[in-house]
């Protein structure tokens, strides 16, 4: 874990009440996600590494309460402190040939750097995004100009499939040997329950240290209790209770 201090390059607004935030500084940045001061806010938030190159982070955020409401009004220039190299994070090397990696909302955001790592591996890989409605669409582009394959389901059928992501995976009537998956626990679950081949899962709870220290994150798993911080976020799916 490293403390450091990050500006903010960008901040805008990129679907309903969703931002993309750049920040600049430090150096390459390891670990699943990182773990923002928010001036005014006791406990910082987690959030996920979307995209990373040398000195500087790409972040995508939905505003839920007041931390990430202060996070959106934040300008260019803004000084935040950060704590990186945190999380254990999705293991491209699991997967031999072809992934599946399966969003549902923001869930879309570590996917992203996972499906770069995965394209560089030379590994086919199919991407299967979920939202409400299109104006939650977020980063679908962005997979596009990456990825062999993308779908997106909506839950109104303004955009792509109408319904689940696992409406859309079923349409697609492709195998895998590989998925990931990060989103809401109950579309995770179904996705687990769905796809025989093996994979794995992020998880979100509500953190304290985000480091291992508090256990506040601890779950319960086949393998005893686990911190979703420190020995996740990213579980495999024959760990996971449910
Ligand atoms: C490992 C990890 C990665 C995440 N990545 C992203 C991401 O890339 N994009 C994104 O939009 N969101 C992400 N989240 C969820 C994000 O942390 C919460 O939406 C955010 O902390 C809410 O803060 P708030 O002050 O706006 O909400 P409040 O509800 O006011 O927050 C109150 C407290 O609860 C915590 N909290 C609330 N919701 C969550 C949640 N879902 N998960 C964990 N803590 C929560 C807050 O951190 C804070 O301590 C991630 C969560 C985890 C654990
Ligand atoms: S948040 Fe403190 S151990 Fe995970």
């Amino acid at each position: 874990m490293k403390k450091d201090r990050f500006s903010i390059v960008r901040n805008r607004l990129i679907a309903t009440k969703t931002y993309q935030l750049v920040l600049e500084g430090g150096g390459m940045v390891d670990g699943e996600f990182v773990h923002i001061a928010v001036p005014g806010f006791f406990l910082r938030r987690p959030l996920s590494i979307c995209d990373k190159e040398a000195g500087r982070l790409t972040i995508v955020y939905k505003v839920v309460g007041e931390g990430t409401r202060a996070l959106s009004e934040m300008k260019e220039g803004t000084v935040l402190e950060v704590l990186t190299g945190l999380g254990r994070g999705f293991d491209p090397d699991a997967c031999r040939c072809e992934a599946l990696l399966v969003g549902g909302g923001l869930g879309a955001a570590p996917l992203y750097l996972l499906a770069r790592e995965l394209k560089a591996q030379g590994k086919k890989v199919t991407v299967v995004l979920g939202f409400n409605t299109a104006d939650e669409i977020v980063m679908v582009r962005e997979f596009e100009d990456i990825c062999d394959t993308v779908a997106v389901s909506t839950l109104d059928g303004s955009v792509g499939v109408k319904g689940f992501v696992t409406d859309a995976i079923a349409g697609m009537a492709r195998s895998y040997d590989y998925f990931y998956t990060c989103g809401p626990v109950v579309m995770m679950k179904a996705v687990c329950g769905m796809l025989e081949c093996p994979g794995e899962a992020s998880l979100e709870e509500r953190m304290g240290c985000g480091a291992g220290f508090c256990y506040g994150c601890s779950i319960e798993t086949k393998n005893g209790p686990r911190r979703v911080c420190k020995d996740g976020p990213v579980f495999k799916k024959e760990e996971l209770l449910w």
